[in-house]
Formats: C-alpha cells, structure tokens, sequence
C-alpha cells in the first residue's frame, strides 16, 4: 500500500491523501487497516485509486473505518442494498428542474443527533471533465480565527435541521415512509473537537442550520455568513478531481464539501455513497 499526500507543500493543512496498491474486494490485514484509520484522521479524505466494486463489496469494504449510518432520503436508497444511496445528475425535482446533489458547502446529515462521522463515494459513471468535489478543512480555519471570533463563537449552539428555510440549495423532499426516523430538528455546537484527533473545528451547515439558539437571526445570519466566506477560503480547501475508480472517503466531523454541477448535463455523473456512524458532537 502506498500513500502520497495531495495538498501542495506549503500550505497550512494537509488535507487529502492518495492511497494505492489496495483491492478494496479483498480482506485488509489489521496492520494495514489501523495505518488507513490513522492516516484518515490525520488528513480527512482518503483517495483510493482503481477500485471497481460492487454496492455489497463498497458496503463491505468501508466498514474498515467504522459501522454504516442509516442515510436519510430513502428515494436514493439501491433495491438490492439500501444502505448504499446512489447520487446522479440525472435525477429531476417533481417540477422538472434537474436535481444535482451536493451543491453548496455542507457538511453530511448535521441535523442527525449523531451525525455522519465519514461519508465514502465511489465512482460509477463521471463526465469526460468537470464534477470536481470540494473539500474545506474547517480544524485550519477554526486554527486561523481571530481570537475575538475564538471568544465569539465559544459555547453558541446551532440549530439543525431537515432543509434550512435560509439555505438557496433546496435539496428533495423525504418520502412519507421513514420520515420519523429524521429528527425535527436538534442542536449541536458552532465549534466541535473532533473525537480523535483532538483538534477544534467549525461546525455549521448553510444548508441545514435553521439560527443559532437564543440569537436573533439578524445577529445569527451574518454571523454564519461571515464564518463560512473565512472557512471556505481557497487556502483551506483540497479539490478532488475525479478518476474512474476512485473510492474518496472523507471525515465530516472537520471538513466542509461540495459538488461543482459545472459539466455537460447530457453527461451521467452517478456515484454510490455510503455513510458510517459519528458520536454526539461536542
Ligand atoms: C455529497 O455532497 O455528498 C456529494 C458530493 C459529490 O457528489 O461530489
């Protein structure tokens, strides 16, 4: 197994590594194992070239960084293995318009108790270019806060939930079916220390967070705004450009992502995603 870091020398984080000489299909010794989940904490997205699985082997295979999470959107679920969703560009809202998932920074399912602590895509099908997916290190950003922002910030709670009525992204409704399992809404801190690595981050979600408990939204709103334009600036981000069978996973408890729907729409973007099980953020 090989593993070369992809942020430039220089920069002031080290997001994203390139793993490879690994058959996803096949069973990982614990050594090799162990060494992946470190170097997934240590740098939050993982980019294992040439894979080409199956929905029972991706679900198989992930389960080496934790157990899988219940993702919320059935609509998406695959028949024959529901805890793999699929995401395409070829999917349309009821009134026509084209649905491109992903678009707009985020982090996965913030408005679940227990969020997401990963999120694994594997490519199936990408356009010829275009359809790179963003990442934003929000442990550097928090790192580069002023320390007034620092003190600002300390202790404030957000509150998530389903589809933000602030959010421009709207993303498509939950069946009826299932719809209990998603919580109303719930409150987790704008800053989190992650689990295991220890370090402070950002927490927020424009698509997601609702206000910011016991805040006005016109105190709340530009608040939000102003942490996301600092914590998106291009100096934190790694973009991953998409080769055909790449596996990315990444770690949601310390980064921001988002899709670039900027390709030819005739073209099929379709990947499968899975999710894995995170802790209460705090
Ligand atoms: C997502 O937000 O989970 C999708 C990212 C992508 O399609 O690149």
């Amino acid at each position: 197994m090989e593993i070369n870091p992809l942020t430039k020398p220089g920069a002031c984080h080290r997001t994203g590594v390139e793993v490879s000489g690994v058959k996803l299909s096949q069973p990982m010794g614990a050594e090799d194992k162990a060494r992946l989940n470190r170097v997934f904490v240590e740098h939050g997205v993982l980019v294992i070239r040439d894979q080409k699985l199956a929905p029972r082997e991706m679900l198989e295979a992930v389960k080496i960084f934790g157990s899988v999470f219940q993702q919320h959107n059935t609509r998406f679920a695959l028949p024959d293995c529901p805890q793999i969703h699929y995401l395409s560009n070829q999917d349309r809202f009821p009134d026509g318009r084209r649905y491109v998932p992903g678009e707009g920074w985020h982090t996965d399912h913030s408005n679940d108790s227990r969020p997401p602590k990963a999120t694994a895509l594997h490519a199936v099908a990408l356009p010829e270019r275009g359809g790179d997916t963003q990442f934003a290190n929000m442990a550097a950003a928090y790192e580069a806060l002023p320390q007034q922002t620092k003190r600002r910030i300390a202790g404030l709670v957000a509150i998530h939930v389903y589809q933000s009525s602030h959010s421009a992204r709207k993303l498509m409704a939950l069946p009826q079916a299932g719809m209990e399992r998603v919580p109303n809404a719930v409150l987790h801190p704008i800053t989190r220390t992650h689990p295991e690595s220890g370090k402070k981050s950002i927490y927020i979600n424009p698509i997601r967070i609702e206000g910011i408990l016991g805040l006005d939204h016109r105190e709340a709103l530009p608040l939000l705004d102003e942490l996301l334009e600092h914590a998106t600036a291009e100096r934190f981000q790694y973009r991953h450009v998409w080769r055909p069978g790449d596996l990315v996973i990444w770690d949601n408890r310390c980064l921001l992502h988002k899709a670039n729907g900027d390709y030819d729409m005739s073209e099929t973007r379709y990947l499968y995603r899975v999710m894995l099980q995170g802790d209460v953020p705090c």
